[in-house]
C-alpha cells in the first residue's frame, strides 16, 4: 500500500509517498526557515501562507521523486495535532480535499507519535516494542514507554518549557540565530562547556522522577549569566556549549531514572532536538542503553513519519472522517500523577 503523508504543523512543509508503512519513495521537505529567520521563531501566520503557497508543489515533487501519479497512491495520511492551527488547516484540507476527489481511505494522525515512529523507516534503526521514548521537540519533551505505535505511557514530561523552545528563547535573547538548537549546536562546538555552572532543577524525586524543567536553566542563562560563571573571560560560544551541556544533562538525568526502573534499557529519540550532536554523543557513551537516533532529516518534522504511521490505522482498518479538524494539543501523551 502506498500512502502519502502530509506534514504542515509548523514551517516545514513536507509530502513523502511510504510503501507499506516502511519504504520511502520519497520525502520532500520545503524548509520555510530563511522566512521566520528575520524574526529569530516561527511567525504562524507567514507559515500557514507558505504552506498555502507550497503545498501542491511540494506533493507533486514527493509523487514525481517516487515515480508514481495521483492515481497510484491509495491512502493519505495528514498530521492533525499538535502545531499551529493555521499550519494544520493547510495540509488537513489539502489531504482530505486529495482524498475525496480520489476516493481515497483518509487518516489523520497524532505528529508526537509519529516522531516516535521515524526510526521504523530504516532498516538500521528499526526495533521492536516496547522501548523507552525521548520525544524532544520545540513544543513538547516526553518520555514515555512505547508498547506498540499508538500505545504510549508517559513517564515523565517537561514541568513548563519544552527542550527545543529552551534553546530557541536562548538563541533569540543573545541573538544568535534561527532555528535556535541546531545554531547553538554549532556555536557549542567552538566552545567550552565548562564556562559556566549553571543550576540543574531540583524536580527529579517522588512523582517527578522522570520529569523535567527547563525555565530555571532558561531564566538563568538569560538574566543570571554573570551569577554562574567560571571563567571570566567568556565568548558566545561558551555560553552556548554551557548551556547545551546543562540542557542534556537535564534529560539524561529523567532518562537514567526511567530506564533504571523500568529495565528498559532500549531508547528511541525523536523530535527536532534528537539531531542535537551532543545529546545524541552523550547518550552514545550509556554503553549499558541501546540508544536508537534516526538521521537528523527524520528527527525534524518530516512527512515520511506521518505516511509511516498512517499505514498502521489502515492497515487495522481504521479511517479518519473528512470533517476531521485539527487541534494546537498532543493527543495522548498526558502524564498522570499517582
Ligand atoms: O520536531 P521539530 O522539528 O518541530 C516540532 O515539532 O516542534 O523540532 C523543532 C525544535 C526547535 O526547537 C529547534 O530549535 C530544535 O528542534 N532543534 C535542535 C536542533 N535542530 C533542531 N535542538 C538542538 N540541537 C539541534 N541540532
Ligand atoms: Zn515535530
Amino acid at each position: 500500500m502506498k500512502v502519502l503523508g502530509i506534514e504542515t504543523s509548523c514551517d516545514e512543509c513536507s509530502a513523502s509517498v511510504v510503501e507499506d508503512g516502511e519504504k520511502i519513495l520519497s520525502n520532500i521537505i520545503a524548509t520555510q526557515i530563511p522566512f521566520h529567520a528575520k524574526w529569530n521563531g516561527v511567525v504562524p501566520e507567514i507559515a500557514s501562507r507558505k504552506h498555502t503557497e507550497w503545498i501542491y508543489a511540494v506533493t507533486k515533487e514527493a509523487l514525481d521523486t517516487a515515480g508514481l501519479s495521483a492515481d497510484e497512491i491509495d491512502a493519505l495520511a495528514v498530521t492533525s495535532r499538535p502545531g499551529l492551527l493555521g499550519s494544520l488547516l493547510v495540509g488537513l484540507c489539502f489531504a482530505k480535499a486529495f482524498a475525496w476527489a480520489k476516493g481515497l481511505p483518509f487518516i489523520a494522525v497524532d505528529h508526537m507519535l509519529a516522531h516516535l515512529y521515524a526510526p521504523r523507516l530504516l532498516p538500521e534503526t528499526k526495533c521492536d516494542y516496547p522501548f523507552l521514548g525521548l520525544l524532544v521537540s520545540g513544543g513538547h519533551t516526553i518520555i514515555c514507554r512505547a508498547d506498540d505505535f499508538d500505545n504510549i505511557t508517559v513517564l515523565g514530561t517537561t514541568i513548563d518549557d519544552a527542550a527545543g523552545e529552551a534553546f530557541d528563547k536562548v538563541a533569540k535573547h543573545y541573538n544568535f540565530g534561527y532555528p535556535g538548537g541546531a545554531v547553538i549546536d554549532k556555536m557549542a562546538q567552538n566552545g567550552d562547556s565548562e564556562a559556566f555552572r549553571f543550576p540543574m532543577p531540583s524536580l527529579h524525586k517522588g512523582d517527578h522522577r522522570y520529569d523535567v524543567s527547563y525555565s530555571g536553566i532558561k531564566n538563568a542563562v538569560v538574566n543570571q549569566l554573570d551569577t554562574f560563571k567560571v571563567k571570566q573571560n567568556y565568548t558566545q560560544e561558551d555560553i552556548a556549549a554551557s548551556f547545551q551541556k546543562t540542557v542534556v544533562n537535564i534529560l539524561l538525568r529523567a532518562l537514567l531514572n526511567a530506564a533504571e526502573d523500568t529495565g528498559i534499557t532500549k531508547i528511541v529519540a525523536g523530535g527536532g532536538v534528537a539531531a542535537n550532536s551532543y545529546l545524541r554523543s552523550t547518550l552514545a557513551k550509556q554503553t549499558h542503553l541501546n540508544c536508537i537516533f534516526p538521521p537528523p532529516d527524520l528527527c525534524g518534522d518530516n512527512a515520511a513519519m506521518i505516511a509511516g504511521i498512517g499505514f498502521q490505522y489502515l492497515k487495522r482498518g481504521e479511517q479518519s472522517p473528512l470533517n476531521t479538524t485539527p487541534s494546537a494539543r498532543v493527543a495522548g501523551f498526558k502524564k498522570k500523577y499517582p
